[in-house]
Order: structure tokens, then C-alpha cells, then sequence
């Protein structure tokens, strides 16, 4: 059947934030305000769905705490991408069984992506009374609804059918900080790399209209955001589902006349549709920072391939050449996964000496996760954790003494950053951030938290730059 791109009627969603209002009429009646707790693991979009969740909440008359047994509802906002996030989130969901014996009544939800996975939906079925609400992120937006139900019939709710995804404007969204902000510009995957489970749990990709995105930057500049990430799975490929002959690059342009001083980061880049016309905009575009995030994860043409990842080392080289070609000062980090089925040494190596040739600033590095359903999973795979274990630990060398080396390059440098929180710690008490991404420990005062300074590198290390402040 034909793909039709999917909308929510904003009625709907009016029809649940009516919802919210009534849950806030029964749950606020004793007087005391009722609190919960969003936790979330994952990526960035799953932390801008929390945001949503949050948003929700807050509707429904919830205050936040961070402390499971202080909190009358918890969900938990879980990930699927690897079996380590899947093992954490069930170990934790467990625990819970404490808290609501010491508080009868508590709501427990978890969402996301690792239920929107049949046999996880399963096991927490069986395995798992404690939870009371499921649902997967197609269900997100109707999630007052959800508890609604919850609360009228105390039977346990399961929403995980499966589907390809809709978009839903008008959500309200509680954001976390008053300096960064994510901005979602699309949904979901459809490049079936191998060993993703995303585009299973996600759905097809789908775009945000560019006023949408637009009207909510303007919104954020409006607030006093300073630092805007413009969010997607494969931000490269925006707006191809609309048919308005509008791409990211265009998308992009657009945010960068919004006026204002501030920055727009995006990520995920997919190296099979990043264009010269996209370097070209950002190289143009004076707000947007010189960074990006071009997950590689493999240097091997034939593991490329096995991976389904639509380009070969040679065209990736090339990508970065131009990119550099139009930003020498452009900061490059990527995504690497080392043991791969059947990846080889000579394979492995040659993940080394990309990686060597292309000099990442930073770079995320993950030892292949079985993912249920996934072509790879069925892959022979004749190698032992181990084995992968020892790629993994020299490849992270690798990263470590490139990030260190390029780090201090930075030393005796001025640059602008952008201050956007305090540390706790007592010499370096402020954190900031380059246009490039990297993070620069400062001292001064914390009320220049959310402005623009300019910065001397005074020291570095593998993670991050020293700095002093120089002119504010
Ligand atoms: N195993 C290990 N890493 C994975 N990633 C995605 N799926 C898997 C998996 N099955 C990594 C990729 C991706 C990042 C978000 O997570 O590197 O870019
Ligand atoms: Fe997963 Fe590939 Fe889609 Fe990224 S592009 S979410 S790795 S399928």
C-alpha cells in the first residue's frame, strides 16, 4: 500500500489537553500538588519527546521531582537502539516495585521506543505487573488520553499497535533549559540500515511544514533561547515527503533570517544524501554553527554494504572534503560501530585509518548490539564479544589521543562560546560551548549563563577546552 503522510487534527489535540484539565480537576482536589517523574533515556529526540510528556503533565497539574518516591505517576521514556539501554530500563522499571509499595497508587507508564517492539511489549505484560501504562511513540500524542483510561478502569493499558507515524502539532511542551532548546523538524527513519531498529519503532520519515519549524525557532529566539538543535533522525533527507520543493538546506536559511543572535546546530546527517548545496548553506548561513555530526560507522566497503549504508568510503572522503572545503574550520564527530557481524580485522583496520585520515573532533563509538527483527540479526557472526572488546578499546584510544591533539590545538586561541550553565565545581564554575560544539570550562560570574563571551584557551584534555574569559 502507498505511504500517505499522516496528520493529527490540532482538534485532537485540543480534545486532550480537555483531558489534561479534567485529570487536573481530580488529581489536584486534596490540595496538595501532585508531582511526577519524566525519565528518559536514549537520543535527543527522545529527550525532546519527554519535553512533550512534561508538557502534558504539567497540563494535568503535575509539579516535577526527580525522586521515584516522591512522585504519584513515573514514565519512563526508553530506548531500543541497544540491548545495554534495554537492560538498563527493565532493571530500573523492577525497582519500582519499591516505590509504589511505599506509595499505593503510583502510576507507572513507560514509553518509547523499546515498547513499541512486540516481544518487549510482551515481556513487560508478563513479566512486569508494576507497569500500568504502555505506549509506543506513535501514541504520545494521546497520552492524557491514555492515563484517563488508566485512572476510569485501574486495568493496564497497552498501546503499542504498530504503525508508520503521524505528525501532531500543538502539543505543549515543557522545555528543560532557558538556553538550549531541541527543536524536532521531522519523524522517523526509512533507510533500513541493518542492525537499526529505529525505522521499526519510528515509523516512515515525515516532515514538519517549514512554518511550522519556523513560527516555533521564532518562538525560541522570542524566549531567549541562544542555542537551537534542529532535531531528526536524517535531517538530510527533510522535507523530500512534503513535495514542496523545500530541503533541509532551504529549511535551514529559513531559520538563519530568523532575527537575533543565537545558533542553530542540527543533527542527524546521513553521509548519503548530505549535499554541496547543504555545506554551501551552512558555510553562508551566519548562524549556524560549523558542526557536523556524519555518522561514518564503518571504514570497510564491503561492511558498508552489509550495512546497507548507500555510500562507500570513497564518497564519505570526498563529502568531508567538500564540507571542508567550505568550512576549514568546520569540527567533524561521528558514530562507529566495531563488530559488526562478521567484520574482520583487515575490516576493523580500516575503520582505524579512515578514522585517522579524517581526524574526528569526537567520535561515538558502540559494539554491535543484536537487534530482534533487524537483517543483521540473522547475519553469521563468527567473532566473540571479546574479540569486538579489543576493537572497541583501540579504537577509543584512537579517539581519545585525535580529540586530545585537536583539542590542543585550541590552546592560546580566542574564540566566541556561548555560556550555558554553571558546573558545581568551584575553579572552573561555568560551562560553554564553541560555534563548533566543544565544550569550554570557564570562570566568572554565573549571570552571564544564556550570553556570548569571548573566551582564551588556556588548557585542554580528550573531553574538553579551559578558558578564561577575556571580554563579555
Ligand atoms: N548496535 C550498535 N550500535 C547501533 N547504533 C544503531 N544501531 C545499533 C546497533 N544495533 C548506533 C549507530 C547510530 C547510533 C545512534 O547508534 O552508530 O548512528
Ligand atoms: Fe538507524 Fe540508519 Fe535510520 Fe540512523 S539512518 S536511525 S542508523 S536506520
Amino acid at each position: 500500500m502507498a505511504y500517505v503522510r499522516k496528520t493529527i487534527d490540532i482538534a485532537k489535540i485540543k480534545e486532550q489537553e480537555a483531558i489534561c484539565a479534567e485529570i487536573f480537576e481530580r488529581v489536584a482536589g486534596d490540595g496538595q500538588r501532585p508531582l511526577a517523574m519524566v525519565d528518559t533515556y536514549g537520543c535527543q529526540q527522545n529527550e525532546a519527546d519527554s519535553e512533550k510528556l512534561r508538557g502534558y503533565l504539567a497540563a494535568m497539574g503535575y509539579g516535577f521531582t526527580q525522586d521515584e518516591f516522591q512522585a504519584d505517576v513515573i514514565v519512563v521514556n526508553t530506548c531500543a537502539v541497544r540491548e545495554h539501554a534495554e537492560m538498563r530500563v527493565l532493571g530500573n522499571v523492577g525497582a519500582l516495585t519499591h516505590s509504589k509499595k511505599a506509595r499505593p497508587g503510583q502510576i507507572i507508564a513507560v514509553c518509547g521506543c523499546m515498547v513499541q517492539q512486540e516481544h518487549m511489549a510482551e515481556k513487560i505484560k508478563k513479566s512486569y505487573p508494576v507497569v500500568d501504562l504502555v505506549f509506543g511513540p506513535h501514541e504520545l500524542w494521546r497520552f492524557p488520553e491514555l492515563m484517563k483510561r488508566f485512572m476510569d478502569s485501574h486495568k493496564r493499558v497497552f498501546a503499542t499497535a504498530r504503525d508508520d507515524g503521524a505528525v501532531a502539532e500543538g502539543i505543549p511542551l515543557r522545555r528543560d533549559g532557558k538556553v538550549k532548546a531541541w527543536l524536532s523538524i521531522m519523524y522517523g527513519c526509512n533507510n533500513y540500515c541493518t542492525y537499526c531498529v529505529v525505522p521499526y519503532v519510528r515509523g516512515r520519515e515525515r516532515s514538519r511544514q517549514p512554518e511550522d519549524v519556523v513560527a516555533e525557532a521564532r518562538q525560541l529566539v522570542a524566549e531567549g533561547y541562544k542555542d537551537i538543535t534542529l532535531l531528526g533522525q536524517n535531517v538530510n533527507s527533510y522535507g523530500k515527503d512534503l513535495g514542496i520543493g523545500v530541503d533541509f538546506a532551504d529549511l535551514l536559511r529559513m531559520v538563519n533570517d530568523i532575527p537575533g543572535d543565537f545558533i542553530i546546530r542540527f543533527m542527524t546527517s546521513h553521509p548519503k544524501d548530505a549535499t554541496e548545496k547543504l555545506f554551501k548553506t551552512m558555510a553562508e548561513c551566519s548562524k549556524c554553527a560549523h558542526h557536523i555530526h556524519l555518522p561514518v560507522q564503518a571504514g570497510s566497503d564491503r561492511v558498508l554494504k552489509a550495512m546497507n549504508r548507500s555510500y562507500n568510503r570513497e564518497k564519505y572522503l570526498s563529502e568531508i572534503e567538500t564540507a571542508r572545503r567550505y568550512m576549514p574550520d568546520l569540527v567533524l564527530t561521528t558514530d562507529i560501530i566495531v563488530g559488526f557481524p562478521g567484520e574482520t580485522e583487515e575490516e576493523f583496520n580500516e575503520t582505524l585509518s579512515l578514522c585517522e585520515q579524517v581526524r574526528y573532533d569526537a567520535m561515538f563509538t558502540f559494539i554491535y548490539s543484536k537487534r530482534v527483527g533487524t537483517p543483521a540479526a540473522k547475519m553469521p557472526d563468527p567473532y566473540t564479544r571479546a574479540d569486538k572488546q579489543k576493537h572497541f578499546d583501540r579504537l577509543m584510544e584512537l579517539s581519545n589521543r585525535i580529540s586530545g591533539e585537536k583539542h590542543a590545538e585550541y590552546e592560546g586561541r580566542t574564540l566566541r562560546v556561548l555560556i550555558d550553565g554553571e558546573t558545581g565545581k568551584d575553579e572552573y564554575n561555568l560551562s560553554s560551548r564553541t560555534g563548533g560544539g566543544r565544550l569550554v570550562h570557564l570562570k566568572g560570574d554565573p549571570k552571564l549563563v544564556g550570553q556570548f563571551v569571548q573566551a582564551k584557551i588556556t588548557a585542554s584534555n580528550t573531553w574538553a577546552l579551559y578558558g578564561e574569559i577575556v571580554e563579555e
